[in-house]
């Protein structure tokens, strides 16, 4: 492994793992390979702007011969595919973008590593593919997939997909699935950073029914380093999930969030929910313990650390919510919001 290829490189996770695996590795080359939709951004990248050893291709992982021809001038040896369309309820609003590039795009990923014959694919997943989890389960890597939003199908679809050029083709493919990640250059639609930067300026969190869904928060970094580990040390083939282990309720999160920004309590403010919400993931993470990893971060330390950088950093966010945003935000929440006011 020397030249690696991070698909949605520009976006939050792959941001990090950029910055990470060229802080860990000197002798890596990384190439990020991204569409710059919404939620890409190269402020995220601008730590490494200047390092010769990462490259950057404003492209789409759905146009073969742009794949091909990055793969040729940069003797790509490895894909690591994060590129997709990341958000639940902007999926529920529209889901062409998300069938596009997680199902098509995925597809195409695949055929440019067996045509170059690659080192290796890792796909990127997610613990939404096992739908929602009773309370007392957790989800193994094994289990079913019950997918219940358009984006959780559209991962589903592009893992199975993985999975089966493994099988027909023999091709080295590994996959992880991760949990709720939080931490630095987060779009701020996802609910920890728009409930810091709404909180930040005394704009109310719109929580979701009546709140008591659970998720697994984690920090970026530790995902980072679980992938790391799966790249090196993975067994082809295999999925590995990968969060804390413990699940949070979104009340026990806003708690948090408030408290470390000192905010009052009546900025929470219960909308109308989110149709075909899963009301909780959780994730066995007995399979990646045992390749030798374990995460830093608590849940609480996650959330803490991410709402101290939303407020060490405006620059980052203030441009972005001033943007595109606020067109989402209306759509999304504008109704919600004013029909929860006038209960
Ligand atoms: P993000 O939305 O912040 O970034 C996605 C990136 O992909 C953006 O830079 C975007 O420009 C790029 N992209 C989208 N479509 C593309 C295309 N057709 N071609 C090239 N680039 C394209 O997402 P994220 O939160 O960083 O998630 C990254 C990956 O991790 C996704 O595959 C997501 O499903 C998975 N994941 C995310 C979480 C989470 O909590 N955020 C948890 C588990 C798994
Ligand atoms: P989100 O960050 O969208 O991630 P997920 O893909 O896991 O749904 O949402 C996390 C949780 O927060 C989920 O239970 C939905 C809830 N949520 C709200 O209550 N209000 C919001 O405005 C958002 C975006 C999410």
């Amino acid at each position: 492994m020397k030249n690696i290829l991070v698909t949605g490189g520009a976006g939050f996770i792959g941001s990090n793992f950029v910055i990470y695996m060229l802080q860990k590795y000197p002798e890596y080359n990384i190439i990020v390979y991204d569409k710059l939709t919404y939620a890409g951004n190269r402020d995220n990248l601008l730590e490494v702007s200047d390092e010769p050893r990462y490259h950057f291709v404003k492209a789409d992982i759905c146009d073969a011969e742009t794949v091909a021809a990055t793969i040729s001038k940069y003797d790509v040896d490895t894909i690591v595919n994060f590129a997709a369309e990341t958000h639940v309820d902007r999926s529920i609003m529209d889901p062409d973008a998300f069938i596009q590039t997680s199902v098509y795009g995925t597809y195409v990923l695949l055929e440019a590593t067996r045509k170059f014959n690659l080192e290796r694919y890792h796909q990127i997943s997610t613990d939404e593919v096992y739908g929602h989890i009773p309370y007392g389960r957790s989800s193994k890597e094994t289990d079913n997939l019950e997918p219940r939003s358009p984006y959780a199908a559209s991962k589903a679809s592009a893992d199975l997909m993985v999975n089966a050029y493994f099988v027909t083709y023999g091709l080295p493919v590994t996959i992880t699935r991760g949990s709720n990640n939080i931490g630095p250059f987060q779009y701020p639609e996802k609910v920890v950073p728009l409930f810091a930067t709404n909180a930040i300026d005394y704009e109310k969190l719109p929580v979701y029914g009546d709140g008591r869904q659970t998720r697994e928060y984690q920090y970026v970094i530790d995902h980072c380093e679980a992938i790391d580990l799966v790249l090196h040390k993975g067994k082809l083939g295999e999925i590995y999930n990968i969060g804390t282990g413990l699940d949070m309720e979104n009340l026990t999160m806003v708690e948090i969030l408030l408290k470390t920004l000192d905010r009052p309590r009546d900025l929470l403010q219960h909308v109308a929910d989110r149709p075909g919400h899963d009301r909780r993931y959780s994730l066995d993470i007995s399979k990646i313990k045992a390749l030798g990893w374990q995460p830093r971060h608590s849940a609480e330390e996650a959330i803490i650390k991410t709402a101290q950088w939303y407020a060490d950093n405006e620059w980052w966010w203030r441009k972005i919510k001033s943007g595109e945003f606020k067109k989402y935000y209306e759509a999304q929440y504008g109704a919600r919001l004013r029909d929860a006011a006038s209960e």
